[in-house]
């Protein structure tokens, strides 16, 4: 049974979500995980605006419609009139418009949801599906789930979140929930790529040293795509490997019963050996199978607002 206060118009960030509200969600995930059916009372239709690339967020977001029985209407920026000129709040409205009821978006600027929220008057459920380098609240819950699913709960789980800290939406969104929800969190990386907002929800450290204490080993992928010229230019992947990457020899020190994740798509041979994103303790594409019931789980509660579930 969902709470009545848990039944929300949009969900775009973690930031304002509770550690009850997140295992709410991680419940009903598990539930569709195990079968569960979803029952809609009358046509529903999806949208997933891209605005950057995406491989697992937009095609799990239109399989976790599909298996809710939503429509699923196609777009691609490229070929839209954003290209014209369009605005974005033009565009959702659109949607609106020709009655679409769930947008999920993914765009290149941090909290470009502000701008939609503070239209009143726009009626569309607003699903972030990643912003800048903002939030990932969807990648963030499935994480959750897939943490839930191996270890019970995260009372004290030591959790190290490893990489390109400072223009990743997915440190950003799971540092403050897994903090929220009472795990140990960790960081490590390149000090240059540390971002001091992080210092609320953990401790920042050694990789070597940190790594034989962690139940959970999340690693980042290197964003070539938000480094500055410069810091594009310097970086190298070799070095960055030996440095800070997962190594066989480094997987050979973790924790009995520890966990290797990563939100991908995975920079091979970067930020972990090629080999190790199979290996026994890797639960990389179990976070996507996990992705697509979490996103269920998030748009049937955007469907129950909106009366439609
Ligand atoms: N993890 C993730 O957000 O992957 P995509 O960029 O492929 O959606």
């Amino acid at each position: 049974m969902i709470s009545t206060e848990r039944i929300q118009p949009n969900l775009v960030t973690v930031a304002n979500m509770d550690a009850e509200d997140a295992i709410d969600l991680i419940h009903e995930a598990q539930a569709y995980k195990a079968g569960k059916q979803a029952v809609l009372t009358a046509p529903a239709y999806a949208v997933n605006l891209f605005f950057e690339n995406s491989t697992r967020t937009k095609t799990s977001f239109q399989m976790a419609q599909m298996k809710l029985g939503m429509h699923v209407l196609e777009f691609e920026a490229g070929t839209s009139s954003v290209k014209k000129g369009e605005s974005l709040y033009d565009t959702v409205k659109t949607m609106e418009s020709i009655g679409v009821n769930i947008a999920v978006i993914r765009h290149p600027e941090n909290e470009y949801y502000k701008q939609l929220l503070n239209h009143r008057d726009l009626k569309i459920g607003i699903v972030n599906g990643g912003d800048g380098s903002g939030q990932h609240p969807s990648q963030c819950l499935l994480d959750m789930m897939t943490i839930d699913e191996e270890f019970g709960g995260f009372k004290g789980l030591k959790v190290l979140i490893i990489g390109d800290l400072s223009h990743s939406r997915v440190a950003h969104s799971n540092a403050m929930m897994l903090n929220r929800l009472g795990a140990e969190v960790y960081f490590a990386g390149p000090e240059k790529w540390y971002d001091p907002a992080l210092e609320q929800y953990g401790t920042f450290g050694n990789f070597d040293e940190l790594l034989p204490q962690m139940d959970v080993v999340n690693l980042l992928r290197v964003q070539n795509e938000r480094l500055t010229t410069a810091d594009g230019q310097a970086f190298n992947a070799n070095q960055y490997h030996q440095a800070y990457g997962l190594t066989l020899d480094r997987a050979a020190k973790m924790k009995q019963g520890a966990i290797i994740m990563h939100p991908a798509p995975v920079n091979r041979g970067v930020e972990v050996d090629s080999s190790l994103v199979e290996a026994p303790n890797s639960r990389i594409f179990q976070q996507m199978t996990n992705g697509v019931y979490t996103r269920m789980a998030i748009l049937s509660r955007v469907l129950r607002y909106q009366g439609l579930m």
